[in-house]
């Protein structure tokens, strides 16, 4: 059994919230282990709580169509949620939900570590980029040091599902995904995996500044 596979028997048996008992099942993620890119999202809606995986209704849908505009297939990424169990209703997951899923999220990272970690939507950015806007905050790679985890490149996207119901949004999100592969190219050159653990501020400001960010992407 793989490393991630004996990871995930152990998610399926997790009860440390309640979400558990109202859910119909787990859905720990699916996709690459080895994935350079990794993406999070909320939190199992009523078809993934059905089927077992995660991103697999409207969202999901043009998720996929985003994952193809970048000429790669839903089993190139891994895609993760920030809670595993369905909250009732489609509710946001509370604060102190996804703080008892935070582990096997951290552990799922160290395992595929990816060299890019997407999140979509509110809920996932607020894990890692706490307390900012993602009205500001889409579309900006950083590299950030996240306890438990070391150095990270990070990149915020708003929810798939947000194109759903503001249409303005969906070239919004379109734009943002075509600038990944640019973003992997500049990790894979400027920031290789023996400079990981180095103090290196990277690309952190490049990243972040809006006028060099234009000359970048
Ligand atoms: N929305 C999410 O955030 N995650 C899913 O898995 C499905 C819809």
């Amino acid at each position: 059994m793989s490393q991630y596979k004996a990871l995930e028997e152990k998610i399926k048996a997790c009860r440390k919230c309640d979400l558990r008992s109202t859910c119909t099942q787990v859905v720990p993620g699916e996709g690459n282990e080895k994935a350079a890119i990794m993406f999070i999202g909320e939190g199992p809606g009523e078809k993934e709580d059905k089927l077992g995986r995660p991103f697999v209704g409207a969202a999901g849908k043009f998720l996929d169509e985003m994952i193809g505009l970048i000429g790669m297939k839903r089993e190139d990424v891994f895609i993760a949620n920030v809670v595993k169990c369905r909250p009732p209703g489609n509710r946001d997951p509370m604060p102190e939900e996804a703080e008892a899923c935070w582990p096997w999220l951290l552990a799922q990272i160290k395992i595929i570590n990816p060299k890019l970690i997407v999140t979509l939507g509110r809920h996932a950015m607020e894990r890692i980029l706490p307390n900012q806007k993602i009205s500001q905050m889409h579309g900006k790679a950083l590299r950030r040091e996240i306890t438990g985890l070391g150095k990270q490149v990070f990149y915020a996207l708003y929810h798939p599902a947000a194109a759903l119901y503001q249409g303005s949004l969906r070239e919004t999100i379109k734009t943002d995904f075509k600038k990944i592969p640019k973003i992997l190219k500049v990790i894979d050159k400027g920031d290789g995996e023996e400079n990981k653990k180095k103090e290196i501020q990277m690309n952190a400001d490049r990243f972040s500044d809006e006028n060099k960010q234009e000359s970048l992407f």
